[in-house]
């Protein structure tokens, strides 16, 4: 597939102030959100909820493209009209999650391994066919105790660096996402050792994969202390630890790196993004945007409650969180 077709859509998936809005929950992740809020786990809430956000007015202004789930691409409105035409009519790229999970990784206690490269092949022709241009692959680490290993960091790598070499030889710009965890009582620095070792681990898999950096995306998390840590730093020197890290580690001829929120805040992961603008503007060799799912969705999604009467507000919500991001990519949001 010619490299130039796979720089124009990463460069249209970075355009402007805009970000990227991550849709694709599986059917378990996306049931366990409505389980959460009583809403009813069926196939036909889903379809309704993923109507809402693909037809919320002025989505466009925000989002320039959407992950979407095996599910849902393959879904429509009431009316018949199928989510990925409607995103195309918008001008928002459709992309698809086409990992399959993480399960156990046999051998290693407490971390994970992704699943997904059988017949992917076959899986990416079908998704581009469907109008899919970009993918997302989704490796988790957890930090623990002695965890995550060097062996599952490199197995995880690995994986990731096929799935990425496998989509550009179909024309599809891989999101790339090795995710450490918020979970735990870290600080600051143990995450940006983790992660600092986890991608310099995914660059070089990408290197030995012959992965082509200017047509891949990155989608990390922030550096922030664990969950649980008792201290709490603030969004510069997030900013400071973050983007410190992606200057070692993450080549200049990356185009685009987009964060997901990992069940921060949609507030605090706004005023992180916006600080890491503000303190790096003129620094960073790649665009910095956004891919949130909770960080942009929650508000939506609660406010929606499953209730039909509730849609339009919870549109208007959900383009609020959007829009927001835009300004702090901008450096210009104010909490
Ligand atoms: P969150 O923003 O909720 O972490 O989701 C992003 C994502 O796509 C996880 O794979």
């Amino acid at each position: 597939m010619e490299l130039q077709s796979l720089k124009d859509i990463a460069k249209q998936m970075m355009a402007g102030n805009k970000g990227l809005l991550a849709m694709d929950e599986s059917v378990s992740t996306c049931n366990k959100r409505f389980a959460a809020l009583n809403i009813p786990q069926t196939e036909e809430y889903r379809r309704k909820y993923r109507e809402l956000i693909v037809t919320t007015p002025k989505l466009e202004e925000a989002i320039s493209g959407a992950i979407l789930f095996d599910e849902t691409i393959r879904q429509s409105t009431a009316d018949g009209k199928m989510f990925i035409e409607i995103l195309k009519e918008k001008g928002i790229i459709p992309g698809i999650k086409v990992d399959e999970g993480a399960i156990s990784m046999d051998g290693f206690p407490d971390e994970k391994i992704t699943e997904g490269l059988d017949n992917l092949h076959k899986r990416l022709a079908e998704y581009y066919k469907l109008g899919a241009r970009f993918a997302k692959w989704r490796a988790v680490m957890t930090i623990g105790n002695g965890t995550p290993t060097s062996g599952s960091i490199k197995a995880n790598a690995f994986l990731l660096a096929r799935y990425a070499a496998i989509c550009q030889e179909a024309g599809i710009v891989p999101i790339v996402e090795p995710e450490v965890l918020m979970d735990g009582s870290h600080s600051l620095k143990t995450c940006a050792d983790v992660t600092n070792e986890v991608l310099h681990t995914v660059f070089n898999q990408l290197y030995q994969q012959r992965v082509n950096f200017e047509g891949m995306i990155l989608k990390p998390n922030m550096i922030v202390p664990g969950l649980e840590s008792l201290q709490q730093d603030g969004a510069d020197a997030v900013a400071d630890a973050t983007i410190s890290c992606f200057l070692r580690c993450v080549p200049a001829s990356v185009p685009g790196i987009a964060f997901l929120s990992g069940g921060q805040s949609p507030e605090l992961a706004s005023e992180r993004l916006n600080a890491m603008h503000v303190r790096f503007r003129d620094k960073m060799p790649w665009a910095l945007t956004f891919s949130y799912s909770r960080a942009v969705q929650q508000p939506c999604l609660e406010k929606w409650d499953g209730k039909d009467e509730n849609v339009a507000e919870a549109q208007r919500l959900l383009y609020e969180r959007a829009h927001i991001n835009t300004i702090a990519r901008d450096g210009k949001y104010t909490p």
